[in-house]
């Protein structure tokens, strides 16, 4: 159990708040590099503040104040320059610098500049990786982005969603280290919403977890597993400072405000191996839904959309003073203190928990990944018409909505038709 105020302390992002400062130190997936194919600008909002994103003509990505410094028109209304995102309303000219490159009229009347010199718009850094767009808005120098294994991994088709989701993102991210929540909320909560009432998923008999370099690690043994089942030998990875990662995918739970989360999930599925060799040349994006439209009740159908209940279910923001931790929590008492200590470093001026500076390390970060193989090695279309294969799933079965063209992209490169969920 927490008090409120050190609750607060874990759930408050914004500019200068303890968490606000630690997770400035990190880059944050907030767009996709396929969301600018068809536009120039998005407006984002990231740990509490209004920000645009732009692709200029030349290709290149700025992260700018929302806000125009002339007379604060909202710059995700702006129109791209050769270099540079222009304001709609008077024509000012921005770099990703930040630095003003024209204001059309005061260049007339006074060429030297005198206004434009003095004027520097709010920007970040925005980098693009594994088809994702990543934020940074820390002091200089900012680290690298994590390269982890999966976006190096040939042969494979990725696909990015996104969700909105009207809570705190602590508790989302506390969902990452919680293995006993899976047989309850997905696999027995399944077998009960598909109308039977059992039998019921084999229980969990044991739980462990682990802090290492990227995060930490849980582990379970089940009453059909033993300590030789790589769920225990492996585990799987509660990734910093906010994700879950599976091996099949990543959730980042992206704090867009205190009450708000964007969960960006990116999925990768090995093709078999009778479609190699295989090259993806952009990364689709989707926006899932959150809500049956019908009824106004959360979706229930899929994995992800079942944890949306659970987050979104605990209100705004969870009142941990009212809670009650078992043993099956300790890992979340884990990543609380390490969040604490975090803050602590950054107050101090050091680099907090999983920052990734050295490139040596940083040309391919490793992660515990159970089936491994299924994803490396792959199998072929006649092995996959008798068996599964958790590196190439033959149904989207983690999220509600994906549109068709996604769908048949998937289908087109696995040379399989999906099955319905
Ligand atoms: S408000 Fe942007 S140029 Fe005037
Ligand atoms: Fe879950």
């Amino acid at each position: 159990m927490l008090d409120e105020e050190r609750s607060m302390q874990l759930m408050r992002v914004g500019a200068g708040t303890p968490m606000g400062e630690l997770l400035r130190r990190y880059w944050h997936p907030i767009a996709a590099a396929s969301e600018f194919a068809d536009k120039n600008t998005k407006p984002i909002r990231l740990l509490g503040e209004n920000l645009v994103m732009y692709k200029d003509l030349s290709g290149k990505y700025g992260v700018l104040d929302r806000h125009c410094p002339h007379r604060r028109a909202d710059l995700s209304y702006g129109y791209v320059e050769e270099h540079g995102l222009r304001c709609n309303y008077h024509g000012w000219l921005f770099g990703e610098d930040g630095k003003c490159l024209a204001q059309p009229y005061e260049d007339v009347e006074d060429p030297s500049g005198k206004l434009r010199n003095t004027i520097h718009i709010k920007n970040y850094q925005v980098q693009e990786m594994a088809g994702l767009l990543w934020v940074y808005m820390g002091p200089s120098p900012a680290p690298l982005i994590p390269n982890y294994e999966p976006f190096l991994w040939k042969n494979c088709f990725a696909q990015i969603s996104f969700t909105e989701l009207p809570c705190n993102w602590f508790q989302c991210q506390e969902n990452s280290i919680d293995p006993v929540h899976n047989e309850w909320m997905h696999q027995n909560w399944s077998i009960r919403l598909a109308g039977k009432t059992g039998p019921y998923a084999p229980t969990h008999m044991k739980v462990e977890f682990e802090e290492f370099r990227h995060g930490h690690v849980y582990r379970r043994v089940r009453s059909d597993t033993d300590e030789t089942n790589e769920l225990w030998t492996v585990g799987r990875v509660c990734l910093w400072p906010y994700a879950l990662f599976t091996g099949g995918h990543f959730e980042w739970r992206v704090p867009i405000d205190d009450e708000t989360t964007m969960s960006v999930a990116w999925f990768v599925s090995r093709v078999p191996k009778d479609k190699e060799p295989y090259v993806q040349n952009s990364v689709p994006h989707w926006w899932s839904p959150l809500k049956d439209e019908k009824t106004g009740r959360w979706l229930d159908s899929h994995i992800m959309n079942q944890d949306f209940v659970g987050w979104v279910g605990q209100g705004t923001f969870a009142q941990r003073s009212h809670e009650h931790l078992g043993k099956s929590d300790r890992g979340i008492a884990m990543i609380r203190q390490r969040y604490f200590a975090d803050m602590e470093r950054v107050a101090r001026g050091e680099d907090p928990h999983a920052i990734v500076r050295d490139p040596k390390e940083n040309e391919r970060i490793d992660l515990p990944i159970i089936d491994k193989d299924s994803f490396i090695d792959g199998v072929t279309l006649e092995y996959l018409e008798k068996n599964r294969s958790f590196g190439t799933p033959k149904r989207m079965q983690h999220l509600a909505g994906q549109p068709p063209e996604v769908k048949r992209a998937y289908e087109d490169a696995m040379g399989f038709k999906m099955v319905d969920w």
